[in-house]
């Protein structure tokens, strides 16, 4: 059984975990460490006693000749990194969300099938424990014919919300709904459908966002629906961010951690009786629950050797991840226009700025990064 070899490009917070979940799995090996502040890469190869670090990444893949290149960088360097690391001939995975539009997403793709290698995106929740017990369950016919699912956020301003946390949603209610073929939303800002003057750069570079509250939704294959809520909180809340599948029979209740089966559609809770049963979580049978690794990253691992095994794309692939930019683009062009949006859409520009161009007004200006400050303004422009 051949052992891949995976390079890291970029050695903080998501380099680390993705870097501890490839150290840990057995048919993976980090052959090499790369970011350009050599103390992260220092720390990083230090704990995962890894010597090969650079600080120049075609240096790196020249010298190691990885199987398997990680980019766990932020948002707005995806769609370079992406491009220049395919460049090599190697696979790739990329963290989320893919890119912050259709033609980056597109130009990913289509470099990655011109150079023969897979293109994988870090929506590792679609993988995880929870997730594999849902499925399994759901295969398994317990709720019978799926009839629409509901996918939440954690609170965070909706569009910025979309794209980092709605990214992973939409990849989750993919599992099960297969394909988009419309979407329909609802954009608010201040009480009100989103205007032009309500477009804005994103926190974090990811992209050009709109709407404080965002409803969206789906129409997936045969006669399946789905509801996402990007809903902004006063204060965050994890425990909003989860998945219900509703069939015919029973539903299923996905959370971070959690996976649940209700053997009826409807159910009135009545106070005495707690009708919700608890799945057993599915791990892989070599994980290692005392290792550093993440259960999900480790799945998500788990998925690309069987993948490249088997010569198929990543259940998380790039198709999946471009899939998923083009629900989210959707949803932000049919709030703007007030419209349905056919997916895939033939126009891949950004909708927002399309938008705003054609309202006759520039480019958003500028606005802070980090996701605190942003708000911060964001909320006194609303008032
Ligand atoms: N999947 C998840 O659960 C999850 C959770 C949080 C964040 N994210 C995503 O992860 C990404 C951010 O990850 P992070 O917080 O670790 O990023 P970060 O920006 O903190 O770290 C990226 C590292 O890459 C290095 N780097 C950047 N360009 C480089 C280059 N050309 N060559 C070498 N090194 C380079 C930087 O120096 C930095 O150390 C975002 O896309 C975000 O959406 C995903």
């Amino acid at each position: 059984m051949k052992t891949y070899r995976v390079a890291i490009l970029g050695c903080r917070g998501r380099g680390s975990a993705a870097a501890r979940a490839y150290h840990a799995h057995p048919r993976t090996e980090i052959v090499g460490l790369c970011d350009l502040l050599e103390e992260r890469s220092n720390t990083l190869g230090d704990e995962l006693k890894v010597s090969a670090r650079f600080s120049d990444l075609d240096e790196m893949i020249k010298q190691t000749s990885p199987d398997i290149v990680a980019i766990p960088t932020a948002t707005e360097l995806h769609y370079d990194l992406c491009m220049r690391v395919l460049e090599h001939g190697v696979n790739i995975e990329v963290e989320k969300p893919m890119c912050v539009d259709l033609d980056q997403a597109d130009d990913v793709i289509a470099k990655a099938e011109e150079k023969g290698v897979q293109v994988a995106v870090h929506h590792q929740g679609r993988v995880g424990a929870s997730m594999q017990a849902i499925a399994h369950a759901y295969n398994a016919g317990k709720i019978g014919n799926l009839r629409y699912i509901y996918g939440s956020g954690k609170g965070y301003y909706g569009g910025y919300g979309l794209m980092n946390i709605g990214t992973h949603m939409l990849n989750n209610m993919l599992h099960f709904g297969k394909r988009c073929k419309s979407v329909v939303a609802h954009l608010t800002t201040g009480g009100k459908p989103i205007t032009p003057e309500d477009v804005a750069p994103s926190p974090s570079g990811m992209g050009t966002i709109a709407g404080e509250y965002i409803t969206a939704t789906m129409q997936y294959e045969g006669n399946v629906t789905g509801t996402l809520l990007q809903h902004r909180f006063n204060k965050m809340d994890t425990n909003a961010y989860t998945m219900e599948l509703f069939g015919t029979e029973g539903r299923l209740f996905w959370k971070l951690g959690g996976a649940h089966f209700l053997p009826t559609p409807h159910y009135l809770p009545d106070g005495n009786n707690d009708k919700w049963e608890s799945l057993e979580l599915i791990y892989p049978e070599h994980y290692d629950s005392k290792s550093s690794a993440s259960e999900m990253d480790y799945w998500f691992v788990e998925d690309y050797v069987n993948a490249l095994d088997e010569g198929r794309p990543h259940v998380c692939s790039g198709y999946e991840g471009r899939h998923v930019i083009e629900m989210m683009m959707g949803i932000f062009e049919s709030a703007a226009y007030g419209k349905r949006v056919n997916l895939p859409q033939a126009d891949r520009t950004h909708p927002l700025l399309r938008w705003r161009e054609e309202s006759g007004l520039p480019p958003p200006a500028d606005m802070p990064r980090g996701y605190g400050e942003w708000l911060t303004q964001e909320s006194k422009r609303i008032g």
